[in-house]
């Protein structure tokens, strides 16, 4: 029996620290009781969550006593296992930190290959570190919070056979029941070693029928959800593609096989990174689960000289006991609050145009010019100029040439950026005295070869000795691991921005890693993106950052740190983009998404969906914008706009900051829905689709989840219904025909 004090905070300096188990008989709570230690056993307590683990006194082994719903007072110990076949004790206990090759055959979290060729360690618990707040992850991405949101337990970890040290650092946020791990690997040694596996997270759970969820897809279908039973064996996903990738996603979710959106228990991890990664889930032979989240093993293999130190990426857990619908707005919180630093987080994001689908690459001052004015007169706020605006001596005409050249084709603009800009923001948005804003797209990690760029500096192209350089899209990755590459970055950005009054920046990515000098290259890579993202974000707070990898092939938490929004996908159909949406709204708050209005028939499926569905998937994005030229729509279409604007920046600020309700999956009904609450339960919006038309049928009510049982509500400004009638029965729609929809607001009496 093990027992967890939980009087309140005995602490008094705000970091303390115990040398060795047997040291401390009486137990320390922090923040409350967010964490609580005695010296062999470690608690983290969230309003609705525990995670618990202990030390093994005979191997100094860390091992899993819980990871779920609250635990209050004394604990039961596990049973001993029966050690009765080939698999060792080892084999048959849940473990923090796997290690290799003692007998557990399960993955392991960590792979250290020694200078003599060893790859087994023995890291035992040494002592203990607990610090109110979060101390930042050199170099990497990670969630923040004042020394009342979060406490942090560090557990040193010490291999006396290699003189390797690990570091385990969990941070609670009892608030959002989330905790977050990362590793620290340091050699201490006098040689080399290599790290060629490292899991930022190894969870262990008990002997259960489990289920696993994450998001696959492509370029222009990203984020179907995917929900299959956990079998006996490994099964697993990744990246290997230098980035977090279109294929599959940074995110894990474990239920029991009865837990639906709104019941049951819900685990989510999600790997705050954007570099290749490795999610492995494996049922062992004694029926435990064990879930890993962390670096790609195949593109790793880390050496650490003397004295160096590997940190992992964190990754965030969170538990919920309502559903998956409640795992994610947990996320969700988090990821508003405590992941995304921009100022624009919650709030501002201005109506947009982006050029793409309506002009392509074939842009210049006046088009760009006419499409402001369009924009301005349908009440849009921002014009974004999209790809095809650089290059001279390489002009940017098509997706042969230019990229690299960060300057103004002076043929297409021979009077300048900056009087484009100038005319643009002298624009007002229609019925308004808001000025127009102005916004730009680059795509600053890549090079074409036909570029004046890479005849200056071939070998800052990624390359790996004379294997040739592979293209894609015509181009090549610049390896931004090397500090010259990203000081031209961050030089040629800056130079930008201070040449016209840009307020908005959509950072692009359009392709794979490809030939790496070295394996390590990977993870090299991303320090050196995120110190680009670091210092640009922070050089020009002001601007707002959008995110996109040929659509949503980067949306992970490591680049929404930086950039508050991310263009979701690709695939601007109204009907495939309610699937999209809601499966990235599985991790990713909404506020994150970029989503826009295009033209029909679409440019990726040929389908034409009515305009109203279209603004209706697009207002439920964070960043609602148009992506076409309005002088080719129809009238009618044309004439929809203006209302439809309006309508988004209504409910806009409730999509920022509100939570979400997913009422009715895509996969699942022919008609889809979501509820957004704002944060303070006044005002709530209903998004009901009718994805195919229901001939002669009647169509199902939309029973809604979340709001006050006892609260009346005003629906679109009409009748008033009570909460619980709302949540018990809901509310009815006559939809006719495909691609249907209905947005309607509710305001608390
Ligand atoms: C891919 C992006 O996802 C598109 O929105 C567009 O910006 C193109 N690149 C431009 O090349």
């Amino acid at each position: 029996m093990r027992w967890f004090s939980h009087r309140a905070a005995v602490a008094a300096a705000s970091v303390l620290s115990i040398a060795t188990q047997s040291q401390v008989a009486v137990a320390e709570s922090v923040n409350g009781n967010a964490v609580v230690a005695n010296g062999t056993s470690f608690a983290l307590n969230g309003d609705n969550v525990s995670y618990i683990f202990h030390i093994d006194p005979a191997t100094g082994d860390l091992i899993s006593d819980h990871f779920g719903g609250s635990v209050t007072g004394a604990i039961p110990a596990a049973a001993e296992p029966i050690v009765n076949g080939w698999v060792g004790a080892t084999g048959r206990i849940r473990r923090e930190f796997p290690d290799q090759g003692r007998g557990d055959f399960r993955i392991p979290a960590v792979r250290i290959r020694q200078s003599a060729g060893y790859t087994i360690s023995d890291l035992q618990y040494q002592s203990h570190t607990i610090v109110q707040g979060k101390p930042g992850l050199p170099g990497l991405p990670a969630t923040f919070g004042s020394e009342e949101d979060v406490t942090t337990l560090v557990v040193h970890l010490h291999d006396n056979y290699s003189s390797v040290a690990a570091d385990l650092s969990y941070s609670i946020f009892p608030k959002s029941d989330a905790i977050v791990r990362s590793v620290n690997i340091t050699n201490l040694g006098e040689g080399n070693v290599t790290i060629d596996a490292l899991s930022s997270l190894s969870v262990d759970l008990p002997y259960e029928e489990l289920e696993m969820i994450y998001l696959r897809g492509d370029w222009a279908r990203e984020a179907h959800r995917e929900r299959r039973k956990v079998e006996y064996g490994v099964q697993g996903f990744g990246s290997s593609t230098g980035f977090s990738s279109h294929l599959h996603n940074p995110f894990l979710s474990l239920v029991h096989p009865s837990t639906t959106e709104s019941q049951g228990e819900a685990w989510g991890f999600s790997l705050v990174y954007t570099g290749s990664f490795a999610v492995n889930v494996e049922k062992g032979s004694q029926g435990f689960t064990r879930a890993l989240l962390g670096f790609n093993p195949s593109q790793l293999s880390w050496t650490l000289r003397p004295g160096e130190t590997l940190t992992s990426p964190e990754c965030v857990s969170v538990y919920s006991a309502t559903g998956i619908g409640g795992m994610s707005r947990s996320l969700h919180r988090l990821y508003r609050k405590h992941l995304i630093k921009s100022k624009f987080a919650t709030s501002d994001r201005p109506a947009l145009l982006n050029s793409w689908e309506g002009l392509d690459a074939s842009i210049n001052a006046s088009n760009v010019y006419q499409l402001a004015e369009e924009s301005a007169k349908l009440g849009i706020k921002l014009l974004v100029m999209d790809d095809g605006w650089f290059g001279n001596e390489y002009p940017r005409d098509d997706d042969t040439a230019g990229l690299g050249d960060w300057q103004v084709n002076q043929a297409k603009f021979p009077d300048g950026l900056g009087t484009l800009v100038n005319n643009v923001t002298a624009l007002k948005a229609a019925n308004t005295s808001t000025p127009l804003r102005f916004g730009i797209w680059v795509e600053p990690e890549m090079v074409n070869p036909n570029s004046t760029l890479y005849h200056e500096h071939p070998d800052w192209a990624l390359h790996a000795g004379d294997y040739p350089r592979s293209l894609s899209r015509n181009q090549l990755v610049l390896n931004v691991a090397l500090s010259e590459v990203q000081e031209f970055i961050i030089d040629s950005m800056t130079r930008l921005l201070k040449s016209a009054d840009i307020s908005y920046v959509k950072w692009d990515h359009n392709r794979g890693i490809h030939e790496m000098p070295s394996p390590s290259t990977d993870h090299a890579y991303m320090l050196g993106l995120y110190h680009v993202f670091e210092t640009l974000t922070s050089r020009f707070p002001d601007v707002l950052w959008e995110g996109c990898a040929s659509g949503g092939g980067r949306f992970d938490p490591g680049v929404l740190q930086y950039f508050p929004q991310i263009w979701t996908s690709d695939d601007t159909d109204g009907g495939e983009r309610v699937a999209i949406q809601m499966g990235t709204s599985l991790a990713y708050p909404p506020s994150a998404m970029g989503a826009h209005i295009s033209a029909v028939p679409n440019q990726q499926s040929s389908r034409s969906v009515p305009v109203e569905f279209r603004g209706h998937v697009a207002m439920m994005g964070g960043s609602f914008g148009l992506e076409l030229n309005p002088e080719e729509l129809h009238e009618d279409e044309k004439a929809a706009l203006p209302a439809l604007i309006q309508l988004a920046e209504k409910v806009n600020p409730i999509v920022l900051e509100g939570d979400m309700w997913r009422l009715a999956l895509p996969e699942e009904t022919n008609w889809p829905a979501v509820l957004f609450i704002s944060a303070d339960g006044t005002k709530a919006v209903l998004f009901a689709f009718q994805m195919r038309a229901n001939i002669d049928n009647s169509s199902p009510w939309v029973r809604l989840e979340g709001l006050d049982a006892k609260a009346e509500y005003r629906v679109d400004g009409g009748s008033v219904y009570t909460g619980q009638t709302l949540m018990s029965m809901g509310l009815q729609f006559v939809f006719e025909g495909d691609y249907q929809s209905r947005v309607v607001m509710l305001d608390r009496v």
